[in-house]
């Protein structure tokens, strides 16, 4: 079964049960402060998980684009991705733990849909704490699932018995509970799918082996998080009045097991790509090593970048935020290339392989295809500038007898010249550098721009505080009050908030005027002092047009049943101020919003500009 195959039958099962299947929200999450990308399924669904309505309904289900670089630099072992894809099925206050785990069961092992042999798979569920008892309505669920299939389920003891009868273990909060995604908020206990790949165990990660173990012979490959509780601020839990499901399923772990192949990276989609840089390098997959390695970190981050790149809200190449990612991605690829002994420009060839692999699901990526390519081919181009200019500079430094770690650092930093390269260059020439000392510098470098960057990596997804929710009204003022100084052709082409202050990109053709901006300021202030009721109502799209909405008008949104959430500033009564297609959340009236200042106005692209602006607490 191919990746595709799974994850149309993935989504057709979960229609079948009722869920509205919904695209996969962009890679990029718009209005959160927390994080650069979309790191899991759940992620640009949190506004619903926390009690807004959802257009599409109660049951939904997607395969969502989702980017993680934490450990970027183990990329090449033969598990980590950084670009992945979550499966994943939701309950917003409707199905709980019976329907959950009962339809996981039958998608894994019904002979209609992934067919698995329920005697490979084994469980783990809460074992329960001063917070929350165990969980052993899903462990009833789960014993009586098995017997169906007349497969003993015994709750064994991680550790100490030996998985086959046993078949459901109990763990603590670390294995087996899942958020709150920042400090407070939903979270609940979760139950684990584990396949068992049959490999024996290995002893040196203790004596009897359990789905948790380490040695590799289990493998997790579903999620199901029963969202039931708030954690509130003073560290306790009380019990959620909307009861939430949240799952999430590996699409390429998944795939692999299907297959029956060991690593992600055997699955069909990697042997693809694979079989192009093998034709680009003349070197062959699984022969040797550090040969493999290569191929993996290539085909794993040109696949991401092509996806960063080709969003509906892609980003290209950069020395800042998301598209310094990309470039990171970009070159390590590209240095691997070089190490294979690809010269030439290569990055776009791959790309052209992801693109046919995933072209037919996700259709940004043919729609993008010309960006993508481009984006490559430039960055390649100023890669290879960067490597020449740092090799002038290492022949230097090496003229001179010896290359001390200070100097690999100054060349990586200053360069971006890569420290194995520098390491691989002056071996060829008899002479060494300290590494120690080069990884001091690292080290010391790491820490000055973590803590620099620490107000982007708070970690978590967007809590809506007060401040974000503030800004994010005031956001659709100034969107409406730009047209209305500015004319029709604004329309928004970026938005980001943090606490302190919103960024709204828009298209318009020239530099703003003092006057202009007086004039934006002075209406949207007028709409907070006229204290306008903020509030949505479900249109279909026809109807949202028809009552002149602005906003994205996309496929997303026709996608969702035809039904599209809209927010209204005012009301008949008071006048409609803005009326504008958004997932929310606003504050409820205009007034408590304190007063709007635009702090400045520059040019982002062609034809686009940039508005930075603050808004106060209304304490009066
Ligand atoms: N949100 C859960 C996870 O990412 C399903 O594992």
């Amino acid at each position: 079964m191919t990746v595709s195959q799974v994850r149309e039958k993935f989504l057709a099962f979960f229609k079948e049960k009722g869920h509205a299947i919904l695209p996969s929200a962009s890679l990029l999450p718009e209005n959160d402060p927390t994080v650069l990308f979309t790191t899991a399924g759940m992620h640009p669904l949190v506004p619903y998980l926390m009690g807004e309505t959802h257009p599409a309904g109660t049951r939904l289900a997607d395969a969502q684009k989702c980017l993680r670089t934490d450990d970027i630099e183990e990329v090449g072992d033969n598990r980590h991705l950084t670009f992945f894809e979550m499966l994943g099925n939701w309950s917003l206050g409707d199905y709980f733990k019976q329907e959950t785990i009962t339809w996981s069961f039958e998608f894994l092992t019904d002979a209609r849909w992934l067919n698995v042999d329920p005697s490979r798979l084994f469980v783990t569920v809460f074992e329960g704490d001063a917070d929350a008892p165990k969980d052993i309505e899903s462990m009833g669920i789960w014993q009586a699932l098995f017997a169906t299939r007349g497969i003993a389920a015994e709750e064994g003891v991680a550790g100490k018995d030996e998985p086959g009868v046993s078949r459901v273990y109990a763990y603590p909060k670390k294995k087996n509970w899942w958020g709150p995604a920042g400090q407070t908020g939903p979270c609940g206990p979760d139950t684990e799918i584990f396949f068992d790949t049959g490999r024996p165990h290995d002893p040196a990660f203790g004596e009897v082996c359990h789905p948790n173990c380490d040695c590799g012979r289990f493998v997790e490959i579903w999620n199901d998080v029963f969202m039931q509780y708030n954690k509130r601020e003073d560290g306790s839990f009380e019990p959620l009045a909307q009861k939430n499901v949240d799952t999430g399923m590996g699409l390429e772990r998944m795939a692999a097991m299907l297959q029956g192949v060991p690593t992600v990276f055997d699955t069909e989609v990697f042997q693809t790509m694979f079989a192009k840089i093998a034709a680009l390098s003349g070197k062959v997959y699984g022969q040797d090593v550090a040969t493999d390695r290569s191929f993996r970190i290539i085909a794993d981050h040109i696949r991401a970048a092509t996806f960063v790149i080709g969003d509906l809200r892609g980003v290209a190449p950069s020395n800042v935020g998301q598209g310094y990612i990309v470039r990171r991605l970009l070159r390590r690829a590209i240095r691997e290339g070089r190490r294979l002994g690809i010269q030439a420009a290569f990055t776009p060839d791959v790309a052209r392989v992801v693109i046919g692999e995933f072209g037919t699901h996700y259709a940004e990526l043919i729609a993008n295809q010309e960006k993508i390519v481009e984006e490559m081919k430039k960055e390649e181009e100023k890669f290879g500038k960067t490597l020449e200019k740092g090799m002038r500079e290492l022949e230097k430094m090496a003229a001179g007898g010896s290359v001390t770690g200070e100097q690999a650092f100054t060349l990586f930093s200053t360069y971006g010249f890569p420290w194995e390269l520098t390491e691989e260059l002056l071996r060829e020439r008899g002479m060494a550098v300290d590494r120690a000392v080069f990884e001091q510098e690292f080290k010391k470098h790491q820490e000055l721009s973590r803590t620099a960057s620490a107000g982007t990596f708070k970690g978590g997804l967007a809590d809506h505080s007060e401040e974000t929710t503030r800004l994010h009204t005031a956001t659709h003022l100034l969107h409406q009050a730009l047209r209305a100084v500015l004319g029709d052709h604004v329309g928004q082409k970026g938005s980001n908030i943090t606490a302190e202050r919103l960024r709204f990109d828009f298209s318009h053709p020239e530099k703003m005027t003092p006057e202009q901006l007086a004039e934006v300021e002075r209406m949207v202030n007028d709409v907070i002092a006229r204290d306008l009721p903020v509030y949505f109502e479900e249109l279909s799209t026809e109807e949202a047009k028809a009552r002149g909405a602005i906003g994205f008008f996309d496929d997303k949104y026709a996608q969702l049943g035809g039904k599209i959430k809209v927010y209204f500033v005012g009301n008949d009564e008071k006048g409609y101020f803005s009326k504008e297609i958004c997932g929310g959340p606003h504050v409820r009236t205009t007034g408590e919003l304190g007063g709007f200042t635009i702090q400045k106005e520059e040019a982002v692209s062609a034809g686009v500009r940039r508005i930075k602006a603050t808004v106060g607490k209304n304490t009066g």
